[in-house]
């Protein structure tokens, strides 16, 4: 109870608002999906602009509390779901939902996630080293606790594309053998330390703090599973709207709406062969980002890339819902 009453407290300006409002071209009686919910910045504004009804999902059991006081002024248009939007095909089915107009997902973590420190995200802070959004699994200290030295640097490398992940890795398996590593401000300090010569002006546990979340969390599976479930329930000329925050993220993004253009999905998702029709129209050929004036109300929106896709008429890459 205490941290839903800290989470209250901090505020998330929703980053690219307009831009993912116009993008998913918004009309009454539509049904539209919140894929990353958090406080509900994006939903309260689809909702107060169309007369169309949001399913929002959020894996952080903590946003319920924003999604109930949601709830209080758009009873029947709103409907709010605990959980993770790579299930969003389930969640819309037990809704008898098959077809929906738009999904937007706005991805990673929520400036209360990030800002209040006993969700252990935040290597600014000094809190318990959790990390998990969705408030179970093993948290940071325990997968520090027993990770070996390979696969952390691999984790640190791959997920955080950090190019002392070795250094690193080696410093923490050694740290932990002297004394447990229980909070972000030692593991910060750990990494800090490890890192030779400081060249940017990012705090060098950043990258490493990335790559422990995206694989505590499993992003990656969550980013191509929410993305798939999205492509599959949007119906002719439904909008899929992506904000995403860092490379790896928008690599991703960028790839799967080619491979639905070009029908490749096949061969990396599933066995079978390709159709031989688009499933999407990419309407963004590069991402659009924030303006200056949106970086300097908003530092955190600096890196955040949107991309947009509609969808065609011709059968889904991933096979039609049944
Ligand atoms: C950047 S915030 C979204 C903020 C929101 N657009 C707003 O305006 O308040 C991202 C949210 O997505 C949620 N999230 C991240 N990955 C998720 C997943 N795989 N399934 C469901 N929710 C997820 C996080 O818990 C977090 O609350």
């Amino acid at each position: 109870m205490k941290s839903i009453h800290m989470i209250n407290k901090v505020e998330h300006i929703p980053v690219l608002l307009d831009e993912v409002i116009n993008a998913l071209s918004l009309t009454k009686d539509e049904i539209y999906v919140d894929a990353t919910f958090g406080l509900g910045g994006y939903t309260k504004a689809i909702l107060s602009k169309k007369n169309c009804k949001v399913i929002a999902i959020d894996r952080d059991p903590q946003t319920k509390i924003f999604a109930d006081n949601i709830k209080k002024t758009f009873t029947d248009r709103f409907y709010f779901k605990n959980g993770r939007f790579s299930e969003l095909g389930k969640f819309l089915k037990e809704l008898n939902i098959y077809k929906v107009g738009g999904v937007v997902f706005d991805l990673g973590v929520s400036s209360p996630q990030l800002d209040v420190k006993n969700r252990g995200f935040s290597f600014k802070l000094d809190g318990p080293l959790d990390m998990r959004m969705s408030c179970e699994g093993p948290t940071a200290e325990e997968f520090l606790e027993k990770v070996e030295e390979n696969t952390l640097a691999s984790i640190i490398f791959k997920l955080g594309e950090e190019v002392f992940s070795k250094r690193i890795a080696k410093s923490i398996i050694i740290q932990r053998s002297i004394n447990k590593i229980k909070t972000t401000g030692q593991l910060a300090r750990i990494i800090r330390d490890a890192i030779p010569v400081k060249k940017s002006k990012l705090d060098t546990a950043t990258k490493t703090f990335q790559a422990i979340r995206i694989y505590l969390n499993d992003e990656i599976n969550e980013l191509e599973q929410g993305l798939i479930a999205a492509e599959k329930v949007l119906k002719p000329e439904g909008r899929l709207a992506v904000v995403s925050f860092h490379s790896i993220e928008d690599r991703i993004v960028k790839n799967f709406f080619l491979d639905c253009l070009n029908n490749k999905s096949w061969s990396r998702y599933l066995p079978e062969p390709p159709q031989k029709k688009p499933s999407l129209e990419i309407l963004t050929k590069k991402p659009i980002l924030p303006s200056t004036k949106e970086i300097n109300l908003n530092n955190r929106s600096r890196s955040a890339k949107l991309r947009i896709a509609k969808r065609t008429a011709y059968t889904s890459s991933f096979g039609e819902i049944k």
